[in-house]
């Protein structure tokens, strides 16, 4: 990094419209701030549609291709792209090939380098799950299951939400991951519930915010989500809002993403 004045830092998130949601982006800025105080950090979100949604509530935030227009714009260099996503799906490989497309053009950013998302590496899930388990207060009781809701993907990197629950089972028998649009799925948990006898479950959402899907998917009164489903089979069933941006030890992985990508600009 030979020019800071010239660094920025971009981080890219899914995004949320959901009102208040979005104060867990707020503690990984002020992670990221405290360690970079003198770097200026901007804000995109991946998601097409809740860009549209926050733009019609006069709240706009730019897209990853907008913000490192107006970084280039504001004579920034060099940045430090880090993607705020969980897995490297649909969503981190659209960063990696926008990365490639805006780095090196005429009169704009020179180089771009992205940080890999929240679960990337083995350590990366090993030390998620350790972390999650230091999270999960109080801890696990005996007959109580732990289940944390990921979004899920039809890209191959699905896998993992596999992985992770492989890493979870390193540390206890009674946490389980699925996905709501991917798999594992909870129909594929449920037996497994059944099976360990758990009589009670404690849901958490394997998303950054405590989003749309946590609210409807995993929380809501509807038939299908993941608390009503749990409940009808028997198990007291209670969910935690609370996005994993929300956690400081998460977020400190994120963080050591970005500093490796600091190190390389
Ligand atoms: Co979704």
């Amino acid at each position: 990094m030979t020019e800071p004045d010239k660094t920025g830092i971009l981080l890219t998130a899914f995004g949320t419209s959901v009102p208040g949601a979005d104060s867990v982006y707020y503690n990984i800025q002020q992670q990221v701030r405290e360690v970079y105080p003198d770097i200026p950090i901007y804000w995109a979100y991946t998601s097409q549609v809740i860009r549209e949604k926050l733009k019609n509530q006069g709240k706009p935030v730019h897209s990853p291709v907008q913000a490192l227009s107006l970084m280039a714009e504001n004579g920034l260099e060099h940045v430090a792209m880090q993607s705020l996503l969980i897995i490297p799906g649909l969503e981190h490989h659209d960063l990696i090939q926008i990365s490639r497309a805006i780095q090196g053009l005429p009169k704009g950013i020179k180089k771009i380098v992205l940080g890999n998302p929240l679960l990337s590496h083995s350590r990366d899930l090993q030390r998620f799950a350790a972390a999650m388990m230091d999270n999960i207060s109080p801890s696990v009781h005996e007959d109580e299951a732990i289940i944390l809701m990921g979004h899920g993907s039809v890209h191959p990197a699905n896998v993992y939400y596999s992985a992770l629950q492989y890493h979870f089972w390193l540390c206890h028998p009674n946490i389980f991951v699925g996905a709501v649009e991917g798999t594992p799925s909870l129909e594929e948990i449920l037996p497994l519930l059944q099976k360990n006898e758990l009589t009670r479950a404690r849901l958490y959402p394997l998303m950054v915010v405590a989003g749309e899907h946590a609210i409807n998917d995993m929380a809501g009164r509807q038939t299908d989500s993941w608390i009503t489903v749990l409940s009808n089979m028997g198990i007291d069933a209670k969910a935690v809002m609370k996005g994993l941006g929300s956690f400081e030890n998460i977020n400190e992985i994120w963080l050591d993403h970005l500093r490796e990508i600091m190190g390389r600009l």
